[in-house]
C-alpha cells in the first residue's frame, strides 16, 4: 500500500483528542508508557528531530548509526522511529521478523528519496547501460526508497550515507568504471569530487527528460548522477557563504554535503550531521561558526554550547518540515497504540524488495 493510500485511511491520521493534549500532559504520557514499555520498545531518533523528542531517543544518530543500530537491536519487540519514511523501511529491512517498526506520523517524508522512482530508474539504466555497455555500478544514498535500494542490491551495488559515502565510491569504482549514484546529485557530486574525479568526469541524468544533462564526453564520464537533490540543503547558496567571507572572515563555515558542490567548495569544511557535531564539540571557546545544515541541528548546538558563537549559514532558515512532523501528539499516540497490542503506522516493506535492498545494505554495513 502507498503512502497515499495509507494516509486516506482513518487509522494512520492522529486522533482529536491528542491534538487537544497539552505538551505536558502529552511529556508525562511518553514517559510514563516509555517505563512501562522498557525494553519491549526501542526508539531511536535522528539528529534533525526537534528537541522535544530527540529527549526520549534511545539513541540520537545521523543515518549511518541508525542503520547501524537497527541491525544491532535483535530484542525489542517494537521500533518507534524518530525520524523519517526511508530511515524506518531500513530499520524495517535491518530487523528481525519479530519486530515492529513504527513511523508516528506517515506523512513523515523526504522530498529527496522521492525524486527517484522505481520506474524511472528502470529506464535509466536501460538508456545508460545500452550507451555504457556493462561498465556501471548503481549506488544509492541511504536517502532513497526501498525500491531504489531493492534495485541496486540486484545490480551488485551499494548504499552509501554521507558518513561513508568516500569509502563506498572507491570501492564501486574498484568494481566498475562508472558509479551511476541515486538520487542526490550533490552528494555524489562532492564525494566523487574529494577522490579527485574531476567535474568534467561527470555527467547529470535527468529523470523527466529522460536523458543525460550536459553534452560533456561520455566516453569520459566515470560519475553519473541522478538529478536529485535535498530542498532543504540547497537553500544554503553562494550568496550566504560570500556574505559572511566579506563581513566575517574568521567566521569557520562549516555544511552538510548535500549542499551544492559551489558552496561546500567555498566552505572550510563539510561532513555528516556526526561529523559537524564532533567538530563542534572539539571546537575552541570562542570561536565562530556558520553551519550549513538543518535548523532543529543547528538550533540545538547554538543552545548547547554557548561558549561559542553559532549561526545558520542562512539565516532565514527553516526546519525540514518532513523530520518535523513527527512531534508529541504523534509519538504520543504511537506509544499508547503499541501498549494497547494495537500499532499503527507500522512499515512493512515487502519481502522480495526487502531482500534485495538488504543486499544494499550489508554491503555497505561490511565495507565501513
Ligand atoms: P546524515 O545524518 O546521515 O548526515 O543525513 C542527513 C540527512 O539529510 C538525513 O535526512
Ligand atoms: Fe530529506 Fe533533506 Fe529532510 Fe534529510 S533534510 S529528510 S534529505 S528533505
Amino acid at each position: 500500500m502507498s503512502a497515499i493510500d495509507l494516509l486516506m485511511k482513518n487509522e494512520s491520521m492522529l486522533p482529536e483528542v491528542y491534538k487537544k493534549m497539552t505538551d505536558d500532559e502529552l511529556t508525562a504520557k511518553i514517559s510514563r508508557v516509555k517505563k512501562a514499555l522498557g525494553s519491549d520498545l526501542y526508539l531511536p531518533g535522528h539528529h534533525y528531530q526537534k528537541d522535544d523528542i530527540i529527549r526520549f531517543a534511545d539513541a540520537a544518530g545521523d543515518s549511518l548509526k541508525l542503520a547501524q543500530l537497527s541491525a544491532a537491536n535483535k530484542e525489542a519487540r517494537y521500533v518507534v522511529f524518530c525520524g523519517v519514511h526511508f530511515m524506518a523501511e531500513t530499520a524495517d529491512i535491518l530487523t528481525e521478523d519479530h519486530q515492529e517498526v513504527i513511523l508516528p506520523d506517515m506523512r513523515a517524508g523526504c522530498s529527496m528519496a522521492d525524486m527517484a522512482d522505481y520506474r524511472q530508474t528502470e529506464r535509466a539504466w536501460e538508456a545508460l547501460t545500452h550507451q555504457f555497455g556493462d561498465t556501471i555500478i548503481p549506488i544509492t544514498y541511504v536517502n532513497s526508497t526501498a525500491e531504489i535500494k531493492a534495485f541496486v542490491g540486484r545490480h551488485g551495488g551499494a548504499c552509501v550515507t554521507s558518513s561513508n559515502a568516500r569509502q563506498i565510491v572507491t570501492w564501486a569504482l574498484e568494481q566498475k568504471k562508472r558509479i551511476l549514484f541515486l538520487p542526490d546529485q550533490h552528494l555524489g557530486r562532492n564525494t566523487a569530487y574529494e577522490l579527485g574525479i574531476p567535474l568534467d568526469e561527470m555527467l547529470v541524468w535527468d529523470p523527466i527528460a529522460e536523458e543525460l544533462e550536459e553534452s560533456g564526453a561520455p566516453e569520459k564520464c566515470r560519475v553519473l548522477l541522478w538529478k536529485g537533490h535535498c530542498s532543504v540543503h540547497e537553500n544554503f547558496r553562494m550568496p550566504h557563504v560570500e556574505h559572511l567571507r566579506e563581513k566575517e572572515p574568521d567566521r569557520r563555515i562549516l555544511v552538510h554535503p548535500e549542499c551544492t558542490w559551489e558552496v561546500v567548495q567555498a566552505s572550510d569544511d563539510a561532513g555528516s550531521t556526526s561529523y559537524i557535531i564532533d567538530q563542534i564539540r572539539n571546537a575552541p571557546d570562542g570561536s565562530r561558526w556558520a553551519i550549513g545544515t538543518e535548523m532543529n541541528l543547528v538550533n540545538r548546538l547554538i543552545d548547547t554550547n554557548p561558549h561559542l558563537d553559532i549561526i545558520s549559514l542562512n539565516p532565514y532558515m527553516c526546519p525540514c518540515l518532513t523530520m518535523n512532523r513527527i512531534d508529541l501528539p504523534h509519538l504520543a499516540w504511537a506509544l499508547d497504540q503499541v501498549e494497547a497490542g494495537k500499532p499503527v503506522n507500522t512499515i512493512r516493506v515487502p519481502e522480495k524488495t526487502a531482500s534485495d535492498a538488504k543486499k544494499a545494505l550489508e554491503r555497505m554495513l561490511e565495507l565501513v
